[in-house]
């Protein structure tokens, strides 16, 4: 059913360098969560420390009862396997088959035979569409074909989190799709908890039950997709509409100047929210929050068909 992470007060500074301060934040088992944020503001370095790859300089990640921020290596080692991670870079061995790639966390982690380790891989290569492609090598094959083989790889120890570091960065449109429509199946299927760092509006406004701004060294929001959508608050309405009247500048920050000169520019209206990506046909409902629930709760406008009496499958009824 996926784990929970609670964050509480994390602070993550370089030397001097304040990347993030005070981040408060719980990811609810099971469910999808977008972490976004202007380049540089702290992203990646907010998935390390989830893991344990960075400490912060002081606050709490607490999975399963045990704070990863300051337990000793040993449990450390024992909560990692809980997690699948895809790095922003691909992280994948150059010089090994994709099948080998696969096949590396099976053979670290645990001491299933070679042919029990092919029956997992291949079920993962066949999950993420690249069955066929196990024996070329990472440069031999394009950038979203890379990015599926490392969600693959992600997935081999049967993650409870998996967090994904811009799965979509570099992909065209289309294979965004269904890259996205991927990780809503997988989701449906595993039941893991996800947590995406991305760029993309639309994935982040269609595909998560949760999102997350990091904004000029703080969490400026993280709620309900409906909550974001519907915000208000300067910083976290102009992000995800991608819009250039706002605080956020082309390096980071606007100054006084530039938001006096766009203090009487009228905002147009938000956009609709969409309704959010429903698993594929045949893949069982996600059993995460009734699609608009939040919206109802709050007295907001609800996405479009979002309560006709067919969708009260998404809560499991
Ligand atoms: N190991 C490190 N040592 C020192 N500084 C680091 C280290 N890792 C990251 N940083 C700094 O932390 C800041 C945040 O980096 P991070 O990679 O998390 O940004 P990001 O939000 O993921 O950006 P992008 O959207 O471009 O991927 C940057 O200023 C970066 O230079
Ligand atoms: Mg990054």
């Amino acid at each position: 059913m996926g784990v929970e992470i609670q964050v509480t007060d994390l602070t993550k500074s370089f030397g001097k360098q304040l990347i993030w301060g005070d981040v408060t934040l719980t990811i609810p088992a099971g469910e999808i969560c977008v972490m976004l944020g202007p380049s540089g503001t702290g992203k990646s370095v907010f998935l390390k420390t989830l893991i344990g790859l960075l400490k912060p300089d002081r606050g709490s990640v607490i999975i399963e009862g045990v704070d990863i921020a300051t337990c000793p290596e040993k449990q450390l080692y024992e909560i990692r396997k809980l997690f699948g991670v895809l790095f922003q870079d691909g992280a994948m061995f150059g010089s090994m088959t994709l099948y080998d790639n696969v096949a590396f966390p099976l053979r670290e982690h645990t001491k299933k035979h070679e042919s029990e380790i092919r029956d997992i891989v291949m079920e993962k290569m066949e999950l993420v569409g690249l069955l066929g492609a196990e024996d070329k090598l990472p440069g031999e094959i394009s950038g979203g074909m890379r990015k599926r083989a490392g969600l693959a790889r992600a997935l081999v120890l049967d993650p409870e989190i998996v967090l994904c570091d811009e799965p979509d960065s570099g992909l065209d449109p289309v294979r965004t799709s269904f890259l996205n429509q991927l990780i809503v199946d997988l989701n449906a299927q595993i039941d893991a908890t996800f947590l995406i760092v991305t760029h993309d509006i639309n994935t982040a406004r269609s595909v998560p039950d949760n999102i997350g701004l990091l904004y000029h060294k703080h969490l400026a929001m993280f709620g309900p997709r409906e909550m974001l959508l519907s915000s208000e608050e300067p910083v976290v309405r102009q992000f995800l509409n991608a819009q250039k009247v706002g605080p956020i500048g082309m390096s980071e920050e606007k100054d006084a100047d530039e938001l006096e000169a766009e203090k009487d520019q009228d905002l147009p209206p938000l956009p609709p929210i969409p309704l959010q990506l429903e698993p594929s046909n045949g893949i069982p409902r996600r059993s995460q929050r009734a699609p608009g629930e939040w919206c109802r709760t709050h007295g907001v406008e609800p996405p479009p068909g979002s309560f006709e009496p067919n969708m009260t499958m998404a809560t499991g009824a």
